[in-house]
Order: structure tokens, then C-alpha cells, then sequence
């Protein structure tokens, strides 16, 4: 079977990170959740008060961050890294998913996480989600799938997600966000989130994870032949 690359993109909390992990896991394939990327950008900039409105600071401060991937046996997944420090728990807090969106729009941004994106598919037999995959990043990706489901079932996983590690937050806070981070991500000027022309629609509303892991697994079967 050839190896393949594929996209997974969709809007915030819909479980393509979920279900790009699981398949990556089937195939043994590498999983790289690009959220985390920016998420990690977004950190660095909160920390370091960078002014975004101000390009010639974003391009400097992008020059001192380093960004990597290291896996994580006990999770069955790589942790974000920046510059060596492991903030895969930081960069879900809420203070980070309020800011994303922002720094996210920004072109030397994403320039500086597209190319990183773009070196780890070189070798094919990987998985990657987030908004821009199938788009800008791997737009010759053998499979592309672009994830839907209900804003109230979306609400409600993420709330599941996070309501150990951040006990004071609402329903309400959580889907305005997932609703602000969509609406942002969808009307940006550089690739904003949309459905590639050639992308397969999976609505997982009502699916469980095994039922939509199978449902990709077939499709990616398919163009592994
Ligand atoms: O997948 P996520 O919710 O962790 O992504 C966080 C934010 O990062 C999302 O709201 C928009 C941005 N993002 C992006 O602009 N392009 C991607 N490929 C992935 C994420």
C-alpha cells in the first residue's frame, strides 16, 4: 500500500484532532496537530506582550521560537513543545483559545508555521488537522477530509474536555468562544477555514468515535491502493 497524506480540517471542537490521532494510530502513520502550533505562537506572544499590530515585532519574536513535537508515550501522542518546554497543557487554556484566532490571521505567522507544516509531509504517511490543510498546506492531499458537527455537540465535548482543568467555566463561555474562533477563522483574509473543493464531508454529530474512525479508515484504504 503507498503511503499517503492526510488532511483533516474543520471548525473549533469537532474532533478532528480526535479522530486524525486515532487514524494515525491505525496506520502508523505521524500525527501532527497544527493547532497546537499556533497555539503555541499565541502563548509565546501573550508572554511576551508582543504588540500584533506591529509587524517588524511579530517577525521579530517569531525568529525566537522554536517549535516541536515530542511524543509522549503514556498519551499515545506528541506534546507541543516551545523552545523546549513542554505547554501542551498551557497552550488549552482558556487565555490561549481567546487570543488564537488573532495571532492566527497574521501572514508572517502563518507563513512561519505553513512551511515547518509543509517539511513534515515531505515524507508522506502523515495526519494532519486544523483549518488549512487541505487548502494551503497539502493541497495535493491524497485524502481530504473536512469535519462538521452540531455547535451545541461541539460545546458540549470541549466542556468535557476542559471542565477538570478549568472548573469555573460555563457552557455559555465555551460556545461563544467556539463561535467567535469560527467566524474568525472562516472570514480571514490568508486561508481562511474552508471545505476544499475535493474535500470529503463527515458530519460526526451523531457518530461515535469508533464509527467515524471506520468511516475514514475505508476512505483511506481506498486511496492507499
Ligand atoms: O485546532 P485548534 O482549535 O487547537 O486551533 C486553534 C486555532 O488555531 C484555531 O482557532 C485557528 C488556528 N488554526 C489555524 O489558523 N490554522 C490551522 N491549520 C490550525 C489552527
Amino acid at each position: 500500500m503507498k503511503k499517503i497524506v492526510i488532511a483533516i480540517d474543520g471548525f473549533s471542537s469537532c474532533g478532528k484532532s480526535t479522530l486524525a490521532k486515532q487514524l494515525a494510530k491505525e496506520l502508523n502513520y505521524v500525527f501532527v496537530d497544527s493547532g497546537a502550533m499556533y497555539r503555541a505562537i499565541t502563548l509565546y506572544f501573550l508572554r511576551h506582550n508582543v504588540d500584533l499590530k506591529n509587524e517588524a515585532i511579530v517577525e521579530n519574536n517569531l525568529k525566537n521560537i522554536s517549535l516541536s513535537f515530542v511524543f509522549n508515550e503514556a498519551e499515545g501522542k506528541s506534546d507541543m513543545y516551545l523552545n523546549g518546554e513542554n505547554v501542551e497543557k498551557k497552550i488549552r487554556e482558556m487565555e490561549v483559545s481567546n487570543n488564537v484566532s488573532e495571532v492566527s490571521i497574521i501572514k508572517a505567522v502563518r507563513e512561519f508555521a505553513v512551511a515547518q507544516q509543509q517539511k513534515m509531509g515531505e515524507q508522506k504517511g502523515i495526519v494532519m488537522d486544523g483549518r488549512d490543510i487541505g487548502t494551503t498546506v497539502f493541497p495535493n492531499a491524497e485524502l481530504k477530509i473536512f469535519v462538521t458537527a452540531d455547535a451545541d455537540v461541539r460545546t458540549q465535548r470541549r466542556f468535557l474536555e476542559i471542565k477538570d482543568k478549568q472548573q469555573n467555566i460555563s457552557l455559555e463561555e465555551i460556545k461563544e468562544n467556539l463561535l467567535k474562533r469560527d467566524r474568525i477563522d472562516s472570514t480571514r483574509q490568508i486561508s481562511p477555514l474552508r471545505q476544499a473543493d475535493d474535500a470529503i464531508v463527515l458530519n460526526n454529530s451523531f457518530l461515535t468515535r469508533e464509527q467515524q474512525l471506520n468511516i475514514a479508515l475505508n476512505w483511506a484504504k481506498e486511496k492507499m491502493q
